[in-house]
């Protein structure tokens, strides 16, 4: 393994010296798998040794993407599969593809809450809350969209197909106060609502995915006690409980007022009507999802972002046990980002992790060995495996759609 991807790493550079194609390596002279078209080796050991490091005033992988010195940027772009492991080419299979949906010219409506509606085979997504481009937050809610999976899966041979998926706002009724995480639940969609301005709470809401759109609060409260700003969820296959974040967002981006609890992670049983915490000691509570056989979950902190950039603080995924009874145990942490933060994370169906970071999606194996990205070379808050290896990734004004040979886990409560 390790001698054939040295030897994939030295081809892959000696080609890109060349100014020759990497995919016309395939397959290598000593029978090494091929590299996709759209794929790239990225030869970590490269980068290790800089000629010079700029210090954090300069850089700090909080917006613009590294771009280091052997790499153009529309080079990672024009090969967004970037391959850091010899494991991601079971991931990408020989041919992925890579297609720009649709784009907007600044609003960002390709925000979060990318989720699948199974019954049609669409795809919603939400808009970005407290964002000045989008004019939503306090005043005026970010809206959900959906496109036609079958119009996207027609153009996926083409690299930008901006116009020809269909991309159409849904009227939420009542209407959820500022979405932000979604899973399919039962047939329908439930959101993690931020909630708007004092009187409006951040809740679970369930929304009927179908016309005329109607919606039920599943959840608005703690005890009597508003909720922050919901961020995320995710479904324990195990125990079919819901599992959420809720971090200050909505304060951060001025549409929530100050903090009524600490930022925690709650779990909740829709059979009895119990809410629990199941953990604290974050930051920022954001991303959350668990593996397909429920033994682990993921969340991540995103406090790197709170009041503005702090440097210092984490842009992390962590991993818990869990245990039969629902709870969680063994805090370990599973990986650091490079870019920006780590925001939705989800796992494909052999358990491998993968998150909407700075920069595209990122992917682990499940020890936290850094396997690939898929690199939009922009910020791609979420994201989600839509059916077999279809994925949907939100990138603000763009949205793209991606196939490749890995496939997603859902549990039985999110068919
Ligand atoms: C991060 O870098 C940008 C320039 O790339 C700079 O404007 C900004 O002040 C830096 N932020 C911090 C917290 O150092
Ligand atoms: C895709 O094409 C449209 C014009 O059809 C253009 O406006 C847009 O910038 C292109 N997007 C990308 C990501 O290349
Ligand atoms: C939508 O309305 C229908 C008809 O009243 C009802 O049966 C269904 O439970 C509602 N769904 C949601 C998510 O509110």
């Amino acid at each position: 393994m390790m001698a054939s991807m040295a030897s994939l790493r030295l081809l892959a550079s000696a080609a890109v010296l060349l100014g020759s194609k990497v995919d016309a390596l395939a397959p290598g002279p000593r029978g090494q798998r091929a590299i996709p078209a759209l794929a790239q080796v990225i030869d970590q050991k490269s980068l290790n040794v800089l000629p010079s490091v700029p210090p954090a005033v300069e850089f700090n992988a909080s917006s613009s993407p590294w771009i280091p010195q052997t790499f153009t940027s529309a080079g990672l772009v024009d090969k967004p599969f970037h391959i850091y492991d010899d494991a991601f080419l079971d991931i990408l299979g020989p041919n992925p593809t890579f297609t720009v949906i649709a784009q907007t010219p600044k609003d960002p409506i390709f925000h979060e809450a990318v989720v699948w509606y199974k019954p049609k085979d669409e795809v919603f997504f939400v808009q970005n809350a407290g964002n000045a481009d989008a004019g939503t937050g306090l005043d005026k809610s970010a809206a959900i969209f959906k496109i036609s999976l079958k119009e996207a899966d027609a153009v996926k041979d083409l690299r930008n197909a901006t116009g020809k998926v269909k991309v159409t706002q849904i009227p939420s009724n009542p209407e959820i106060p500022n979405p932000n995480g979604a899973v399919q639940y039962k047939g329908k969609i439930l959101y993690a609502a931020e909630g708007q301005g004092p009187s409006k709470a951040p809740a679970l809401i369930v929304l009927n995915p179908i016309e005329p759109y109607n919606t039920t609060v599943l959840l608005n409260n703690y005890y009597g006690r508003q909720f922050n700003s919901l961020n995320d969820l995710g479904i324990n296959p195990r125990n079919l409980d819901i599992y959420f974040t809720d971090p200050t967002y909505g304060e951060s981006n001025n549409f929530r007022p100050a903090p009524g609890l600490q930022t925690q992670v709650y779990r909740y049983n829709d059979k009895t009507g119990a809410v629990t915490v199941a953990a604290d000691g974050f930051i920022m509570p954001n991303g959350i999802t668990f593996s397909p056989d429920g033994k682990y979950v993921y969340i991540t902190d995103t406090g790197i972002w709170r009041h503005g950039l702090e440097l210092s603080n984490p842009s992390s995924i962590y991993r818990y046990s869990v245990l039969e009874d629902g709870t969680f145990e063994n805090r370990k942490t599973f990986a650091f980002v490079d870019i920006n933060i780590p925001d939705g994370v989800h796992c494909d169906s052999k358990g491998n992790v993968y998150a909407g970071v700075g920069d595209g999606v990122h992917v682990w194996s499940p020890s936290g060995t850094l396997l690939g990205k898929i690199y939009t070379g922009r910020t791609s808050a979420n994201f989600q495996f839509v059916g077999g290896g279809r994925v949907v990734i939100g990138g603000e004004t763009q949205l793209f759609y991606a196939t490749l040979a890995a496939t997603g886990s859902l549990v039985e409560s999110q068919l």
